[in-house]
C-alpha cells in the first residue's frame, strides 16, 4: 500500500474486526488496536494473526499507525477524534454511511487527510465476507487511493462519493435492506392475522424473497417486476384493499403507497399502457387523495421517481 504501511483499529466490533481480519488476510500491515473493552480489541488482534498492539487508549493507535480506522458507532467517532491528537499526512478514516468526513474535522487541523469508507453491506457479527461488497469512498487524494486500492485488494469494488450526496447514498441502502426487512415483517404479520404460524410464514416467504433477489440479480430491478401492478390487475387491487380496509388497516396506507410508486415500475417494463396505469392509480389513490397530495408536493427528482 502507498504511504500507509501501519493500520489501526480504534473499536474493534463487528466491522472493525471483520475489516481488520480481512486486510490482514490480504496483506496489510495491523499495528494497533484499541476498543473500550480489552476482550474486543483483544478479540480483533487474534482475529488477524499479526498480534498487533492491543492499546489502552485512542491516543497509542494514533501515535502508532499512519492510518486509522475508527470504527466505533457513530455516535462516539467524532468525540473520539477530537478527544486525540493527530500527525500531518497520517490517514484517519471511519466507515459510517451516514456521517461525512466533517465528523474527522478535528484530525484535518492536525494536517491529517480524512475519509469515509463505507461498506454497503450489513455486518450482524464479526468475520463475515466482505467478498462482493461495495464501498463508497468519500474522499481525495493520496487516502483516497490507497483506500480504492485496499477495497480492491480485499475483493470490493471501490466507488467515490460526495459529501453533499452521502445521505442520499445512505438512503439508498435503507431502502434496500432495512425497509425490505420491515417488509418482511409486516408479511409475517399477515400469516399470523390469519392464524397461521410465523415459522411457516418465514420459509414460505424467504423461498419467495430469494426468488425476487434472483430475478433482480438477473434482470434488473424493473424487469423482475411481477403481480398484479405488472398484470394490470386492478380488480386484484380493488379486492386487496378491501381486505386491508376490514382486517389490517394500518397497512391500507402503505400498500397504496407502495402501490403508487410500483405503477412506473410496470409501465418501464413495458406491462401496462397509459390507461392501465391510469386506472391503477385511481383505485390506489385514497378516499381523500392525501397521497397524491403529499407526493406531488415533495416530488423527488427524476430518475429517482
Ligand atoms: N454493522 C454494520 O452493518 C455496518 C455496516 C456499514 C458500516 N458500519 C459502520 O461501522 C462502524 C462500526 O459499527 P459496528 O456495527 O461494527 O458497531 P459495533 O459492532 O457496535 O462495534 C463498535 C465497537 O466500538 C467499540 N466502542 C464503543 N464505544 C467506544 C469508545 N468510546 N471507545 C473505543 N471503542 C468504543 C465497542 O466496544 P467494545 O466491544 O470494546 O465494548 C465495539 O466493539 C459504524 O460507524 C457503523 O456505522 C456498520
Amino acid at each position: 500500500m502507498t504511504g500507509f504501511s501501519n493500520i489501526g483499529f480504534i473499536g474493534a466490533g463487528r466491522l472493525g474486526t471483520t475489516l481488520a481480519e480481512a486486510l490482514a488476510h490480504h496483506g496489510y500491515r495491523i499495528s494497533a488496536v484499541h476498543s473500550r473493552s480489552h476482550a474486543s480489541a483483544a478479540r480483533l488482534a487474534n482475529a488477524t494473526g499479526h498480534a498487533p498492539l492491543v492499546c489502552n487508549s485512542p491516543q497509542v493507535v494514533a501515535d502508532r499507525c499512519d492510518l486509522v480506522f475508527v470504527t466505533t458507532p457513530d455516535n462516539v467517532i467524532q468525540e473520539i477524534v477530537n478527544a486525540t491528537a493527530w500527525r500531518r499526512d497520517q490517514g484517519v478514516v471511519h466507515c459510517s454511511g451516514a456521517l461525512t468526513v466533517d465528523a474527522l474535522a478535528h484530525a484535518a487541523t492536525f494536517g491529517a487527510q480524512t475519509a469515509s469508507f463505507h461498506p454497503m453491506q450489513t455486518f450482524t457479527a464479526a468475520g463475515q465476507t466482505l467478498d462482493g461488497v461495495t464501498i463508497a469512498i468519500e474522499g481525495s487524494g493520496s487516502l483516497a487511493e490507497a483506500l480504492a486500492q485496499m477495497a480492491r485488494a480485499i475483493g470490493c469494488k471501490p466507488v467515490a462519493i460526495s459529501s453533499e450526496d452521502k445521505s442520499l447514498y445512505h438512503i439508498s441502502g435503507v431502502f434496500a435492506s432495512n425497509y425490505v426487512v420491515t417488509l418482511m415483517n409486516l408479511a409475517e404479520e399477515l400469516w399470523e392475522a390469519q392464524g397461521l404460524s410465523r415459522a411457516d410464514a418465514r420459509q414460505a416467504l424467504l423461498t419467495l424473497l430469494k426468488g425476487t433477489v434472483a430475478n433482480i440479480e438477473q434482470s434488473g430491478s424493473t424487469q423482475a417486476l411481477t403481480g398484479p401492478i405488472a398484470r394490470g390487475d386492478d380488480k386484484t387491487i380493488a379486492a386487496h384493499l378491501e381486505t386491508l380496509a376490514t382486517k389490517a388497516p394500518a397497512l391500507l396506507a402503505l400498500y397504496r403507497e407502495l402501490g403508487q410508486l410500483t405503477i412506473p415500475v410496470a409501465q418501464a417494463k413495458g406491462a401496462i399502457d397509459e390507461r392501465t396505469a391510469h386506472l391503477l392509480r385511481v383505485i390506489l389513490s385514497g378516499p381523500d387523495d392525501r397521497i397524491e397530495t403529499s407526493r406531488s408536493a415533495t416530488a423527488p427528482q427524476e430518475g429517482l421517481r
